[in-house]
């Protein structure tokens, strides 16, 4: 014996509940500020470890296979910072060192030409919708 007005306010509640239940994070975000060594590589149509294939033309990078672990990150988005420059690239592989990052070439021609091979850079995860 629910009174309307009950089944009203259920009603709206589970909507509401359905409209903040955003796709959950797997775990909670890392908000660390990671540093390290910025190189490139020509992933020409490759796989990265994340399992998809890389075009030169993404703003794809792979991260300090520590950060990695085990594809935890993959797909999720990261703000590069250096020389003056934020720029924003999504997680496609892994990559050697400490802090460090391997971009494709146009990403990281967005910092340096390529001939400067590596540079130094700060890095953290963000959300993918902001
Ligand atoms: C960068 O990524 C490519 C493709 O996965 C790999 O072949 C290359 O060894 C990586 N370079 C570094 C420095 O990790």
């Amino acid at each position: 014996m629910f009174s309307r007005a009950f089944i009203l306010v259920a009603g709206m509640l589970a909507m509401s509940a359905a409209v903040c239940a955003a796709p959950a994070p797997l775990k909670r975000q890392d908000t660390t500020v990671y540093n390290g060594q910025a190189s490139y590589t020509e992933f020409n149509g490759g796989y990265g470890n994340c399992g998809s294939q890389v075009q030169n033309s993404d703003a794809a990078v792979g991260i300090d296979r520590n950060v990695y672990g085990n594809g935890d990150h993959c797909f999720q988005f990261i703000e590069i910072t250096a020389r003056g420059k934020t720029v924003r690239a999504q997680v496609v592989d892994s990559t050697d060192g400490d802090g460090a990052l391997n971009l494709s070439t146009s990403l990281f021609e967005q910092f340096a030409p390529l001939d400067a091979g590596v540079f130094d850079a700060s890095w953290q995860f963000v959300q993918s919708d902001n």
